[in-house]
């Protein structure tokens, strides 16, 4: 996941990565390679936090690691403590990111979420994904160019 780590490398506390893909699509392994830029130490392993929600590490910032598939409506994130988190000092990277996009709030994400890094994965095969990397909102800030990779 080389360019996961050129990425990570390349955000700032107060960052959010929002990922959106099926199961299986490689948000977290993509997160892994993330989180490795960020210098979190290389035998540190990243699960899904499918059942703890949002995990914690420690690299050069706090990382947060959410998992939203099983949140069903505004109330639960915001009991889950979501704003002060993704507002935090930390860099905050979303798995299931479609849950802040509800179909009843086409104005844009929850939270009132303006800068943000969106990344779609889609699946294309085994051994391949596609990926989509869109920065949304974000003052002018030079990111890795991904095109030679
Ligand atoms: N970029 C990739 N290329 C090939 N296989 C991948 C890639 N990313 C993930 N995988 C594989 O896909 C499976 C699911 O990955 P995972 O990151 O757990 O997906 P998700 O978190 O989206 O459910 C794993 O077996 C993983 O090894
Ligand atoms: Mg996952």
């Amino acid at each position: 996941m080389i360019w996961g780590e050129t990425l990570g490398k390349s955000l700032v506390p107060g960052d959010i990565v929002l990922l959106f893909g099926d199961l299986g699509a490689g948000k977290t392994t993509l997160t892994h390679g993330i989180c490795k830029g960020l210098g979190l130490p290389e035998g540190e392993y990243i699960r899904s936090p499918t059942f703890t929600l949002i995990n914690e590490y420690q690299g050069k910032f706090p990382i947060y690691h959410i998992d939203l598939y099983r949140m069903e409506n505004l109330e639960e994130m915001e009991a889950l403590g979501l704003e002060e988190v993704l507002f935090g000092n930390g860099v905050s990277i979303v798995e299931w990111s479609e849950k802040l996009f509800p179909v009843d709030s086409p104005q844009g994400p929850l939270f009132g979420i303006d800068a943000r890094i969106e990344i779609r994965i889609t699946y294309e095969n085994e051994f391949q994904r596609k990926f989509t990397i869109q920065p949304v909102g974000l003052p002018a800030r030079s990111f890795p160019d991904f095109s030679l990779q």
